[in-house]
């Protein structure tokens, strides 16, 4: 496969195919996603809970992704690259906010951006990709202002939150962003939002109406605890950690009665060599 471009993103959206993606934080997760296939890949700022172990997005600080965007950039050879701008790096002023898109690309070695936000960002992303980095916008539940918003909640449920989620769509794409993600709105109304762009949207809890759809890698591959909480919107497609629990727990027993390493994993000597030594 050759390496995903903005331009073989289009051609998906203009033939009505299914745009991927996916996060990854690291290398092994990046490179799995990219061999499966994923044709964009996410640094997500997600990365502050599932690499960090921070409570929330908010925490992660721009030189802490860009060390995860380099090293998910070594593995992605096909999928097309994209990092979120981390809370603080973007929303005092459009120069602000070039500088960090310009590290992201320069020292992270992603391919475009991803940043929150509706109409109040339009001359953000305009500065960004006036200046040829791809912009990927990010409407309807926004994490990074969850304490604006009140919480993790579905936006666009009332005919005023339809209409302001329409305008916020518009205004980043009119501002040029090329993509953008369509979080935890009713499917019926990011598929009305859809329909009024001519840019492809990104659903994650938005329903199968979008151009395309995220999740984030270590919910979908099920590499969590059991117990933990996830949202409505998330499919669990395998056990990631079931299967590790099991190999680890065996690994331990096998230690501890002394079953590992048999003689298979362990290096020969010669009997000759041997009794010379013991002499
Ligand atoms: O940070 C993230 O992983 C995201 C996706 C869930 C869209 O922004
Ligand atoms: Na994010």
């Amino acid at each position: 496969r050759k390496k995903v471009t903005v331009q073989t993103l289009q051609n998906l959206y203009k033939n009505g195919e299914p745009i991927t993606m996916l996060t990854a934080h690291d290398f092994p997760s990046g490179h799995v996603a990219d061999v499966a296939g994923m044709e964009v890949v996410l640094v997500g700022d997600s990365l502050a809970m599932v690499a960090l172990g921070m409570e929330d997005t908010s925490e992660v600080v721009m030189e802490e992704m860009l060390l995860h965007c380099r090293s998910v950039a070594r593995a992605a050879k096909t999928s097309f690259t994209i990092a979120d701008l981390p809370m603080g790096s973007y929303e005092v002023s459009p120069e602000q906010a070039l500088q960090s898109a310009i590290r992201i690309i320069k020292e992270g070695r992603m391919q475009g951006v991803k940043l929150e936000g509706g109409e109040e960002m339009a001359p953000t992303i305009k500065r960004i990709t006036q200046a040829g980095i791809p912009v990927v916008g990010h409407v309807g539940l926004t994490p990074q202002r969850q304490n604006a918003l009140g919480g993790f909640r579905v936006q666009g449920k009332t005919t005023a939150g339809a209409l302001k989620l329409l305008r916020d769509a518009l205004a980043v794409q009119e501002a040029g962003a090329f993509m953008m993600v369509l979080e935890a709105v009713p499917a019926e109304i990011a598929t009305l939002v859809t329909k009024k762009l001519r840019v492809p949207t990104i659903g994650i809890g938005a329903g199968n109406g979008c151009s395309g759809q995220v999740l984030v890698q270590i919910d979908m591959a099920g590499n969590f605890p059991p117990g933990r909480f996830l949202p409505k919107f998330v499919k669990k497609y395998a056990d990631v950690w079931g299967e590790t629990i099991k190999g680890i727990q065996q690994y331990r027993d096998e230690v501890k009665t002394r079953a590992y390493p048999s003689p298979e994993y362990t290096y020969p000597i010669a009997k000759a060599e041997l009794a010379e030594f013991e002499k």
